[in-house]
């Protein structure tokens, strides 16, 4: 089991008050999974991968990675999974407009100390041609279609070779076609054997995933 979640709760704070937004949840997920998240805007959906990509720390509950209860693991341990073990895909790509292809997809590694530059290069090589970016290595964003934005990003996430990829709303900025694209993609890593967990409020695109749950009332639930 890579990631349990037990009576999971997280509320924010806001003021003097609070806003709730998960409530006792409860998800379990194998390696090789690929589950899809619906639920309408504001439902907590981002909260939750928040959570579990270790960028927010729940209010209440258990999350198990790996085995290990996270909510015990000091900052240093947690930064070590955020660099190595999970990575994210965002609906904004998140790229930084100055680098080009190669190096917004070696960023990460920057952050990485177990791997040395020749063994960095060769995973950001094989991540590029794996999304089929090979021929926009020298690109900046700006020289960069939508679909090709989102395909530098997922191959930032493969290169640091991740247990688990969060992607949140992935085609949420795409056009038709490149949403087709990049869902193709996922399914194709996931084929590969990676573990992904993917949120959106749109039914077609959760058809892709093979388990499919939606978040009501901030718990999760089978239709
Ligand atoms: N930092 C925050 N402080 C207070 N409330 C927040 C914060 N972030 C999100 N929320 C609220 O929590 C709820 C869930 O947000 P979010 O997880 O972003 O939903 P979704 O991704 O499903 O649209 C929303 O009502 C939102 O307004
Ligand atoms: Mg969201």
């Amino acid at each position: 089991m890579i990631v349990q979640l037990r009576r999971l709760v997280h509320h924010y704070r806001r003021g003097a008050g609070t806003v709730p937004v998960l409530e006792e949840l409860e998800l379990d997920l194998e390696r090789g999974d690929y589950l899809a998240v619906m639920g309408t805007s504001g439902c907590g959906k981002s909260t939750l991968l928040h959570i579990l990509g270790c960028l927010l720390r729940p209010s209440g509950g258990s999350y198990r990675f790996d085995g290990e209860e996270v909510g015990g693991l000091p900052e240093r341990e947690l930064a070590r999974l955020r660099s190595r073990r999970i990575a994210h895909i965002f609906q904004m790509f998140y790229l930084l407009p100055q680098l080009d292809v190669v190096h917004n997809v070696a960023l990460p590694f920057l952050y990485r100390d177990d791997l040395d530059e020749e063994q960095a290069r060769s995973r950001v090589d094989q991540a590029i041609d794996r999304v089929g970016l090979g021929h926009r290595r020298s690109h900046r964003p700006a020289e960069l279609s939508g679909g090709e934005m989102q395909r530098t990003a997922i191959a930032r996430a493969l290169a640091a070779g991740p247990d688990l990829i969060l992607a949140d709303e992935p085609t949420g900025n795409l056009d038709e076609r490149s949403s087709g694209e990049i869902l193709a993609l996922l399914g194709e890593m996931n084929d590969d054997g990676h573990t992904i967990v993917m949120v959106t409020h749109d039914r077609h695109v959760a058809a892709c995933a093979g388990r499919r749950v939606s978040l009501r009332h901030g718990k999760l639930c089978h239709d």
